[in-house]
């Protein structure tokens, strides 16, 4: 990154709230820092950003955001080391796929040494949120919002790009069990499915909603066309292991370009994990499970980390996976996040030190 002069203003918190919070018990992104980040696009550009205490913010209620949904987010997390050094885990990707959303979603393009240098600061500032517990860490939540005024259904003239931070606990708590969607798509072909636009997940609710009832955490979510392969889960990108190969869907317009899922890929091919990048129709998995070949399936994700996935519905029938020793999903976490807390050496150069 190119070396800055960018000296952002820092109106500092009266008090902190840091001694309000149980770092042992902590759930995810319910909690927020003393500090936020806050950039205001008004008159065709991007305005200096600023740190101002975490706040309410005011807005009309016309804001286009608000009826139109012009709205995306980033999702990334900063990790503290042994020796107190702070790191994030590959920040510049977090960029660019946030100006891909954004490009998307008709929202001005951020410049990038706002967000790299936003980003920075504020860590930097609320460092002691960053909690040291294992599993635990510091979500970095950056989103950009329509927050100009009117009903006409078009981009809006003004946008805030905000950056808030929640010290949190793991994603899923107990075992994650998922359903094989059928009825109910979350992205087209043509949409906008591969941008992390907040109403990708609006959408999601209902479905899910129907699949908690039934006892899953989450939907994995099939094709739109005819519901035949298996894309992505509601909040992280899905593998399978078959007999000894690792397998992932493709990237499209309907998928989210995960930043842990292409991590995964390059960590699993220097294991000498056969990998494979290709549809995986349901009927395959659903006869791995019932023959036996089928010993692992996990998400990936900036929350989820990489969940290992206990079991999944398809067409009211439960299927189970075995509990092996020396899961992929096992070897894989530990050495992504062995990288991510700075536990071991970095070969890939995907540590950012703050
Ligand atoms: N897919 C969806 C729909 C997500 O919301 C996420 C989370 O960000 C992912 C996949 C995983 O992406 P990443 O690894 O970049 O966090
Ligand atoms: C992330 O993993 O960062 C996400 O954005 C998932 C989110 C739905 C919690």
């Amino acid at each position: 990154m190119a070396i800055t002069t960018l000296n952002i203003p820092i109106e500092r918190a009266e008090v902190s709230k840091i001694e309000q919070v149980d770092f042992d018990n902590l759930s995810f992104g319910s909690v927020f820092t003393d500090h936020m980040l806050v950039c205001d696009y008004k008159d065709g550009q991007w305005e200096p950003p600023k740190i101002i205490p975490y706040q309410a913010i005011s807005l009309e209620p016309s804001a286009k955001i608000f009826h139109y949904g012009q709205s995306i987010f980033e999702g990334m997390k900063a990790y503290k080391d042994s020796e107190g050094q702070v790191w994030l885990f590959r920040p510049l990707d977090n960029f660019k796929r946030l100006n891909i959303s954004a490009n998307r979603m008709a929202i001005p393009e951020l410049p990038e040494e706002y967000f790299m240098e936003g980003l920075k600061t504020l860590v930097k500032l609320d460092a002691q949120w960053i909690p040291q517990k294992e599993g635990s860490s510091l979500y970095v939540r950056p989103f950009v919002f329509a927050s100009g005024k009117g009903f006409h259904a078009s981009p809006a003239d003004e946008y805030k790009f905000l950056i808030c931070l929640a010290p949190s606990g793991s994603y899923f708590s107990g075992k994650v069990k998922v359903l094989i969607e059928e009825k109910y798509s979350r992205a087209a072909n043509g949409g906008v499915g591969y941008a992390k636009a907040g109403g990708n997940y609006a959408g999601q609710f209902y479905p899910t909603q129907l699949a908690i009832r039934k006892g899953y955490n989450q939907v994995i979510w099939t094709d739109d066309h005819a519901h035949e392969f298996i894309e992505e889960a509601g909040a992280m990108n899905i593998f399978v292991r078959i007999g000894d190969t690792l397998i992932t869907a493709p990237t499209s317009d309907r998928i989210l370009d995960g930043i842990t899922r292409k991590s995964v890929l390059d960590i699993a091919r220097d294991e000498g994990i056969p990998v494979e990048v290709r549809k995986i129709s349901v009927s395959e998995v659903v006869e791995a499970a019932k023959n036996g070949s089928l010993k692992e399936m996990f998400g990936a994700g900036t929350a989820a980390v990489i969940s290992p996935i206990a079991g999944f519905g398809f067409k009211e029938v439960d299927y189970e996976l075995p509990e092996i020793e020396d899961s992929y999903a096992s070897r894989l976490k530990k050495r992504i996040t062995d990288i991510q807390f700075n536990r071991s050496e970095d070969k890939f150069g995907w540590r950012y030190k703050v």
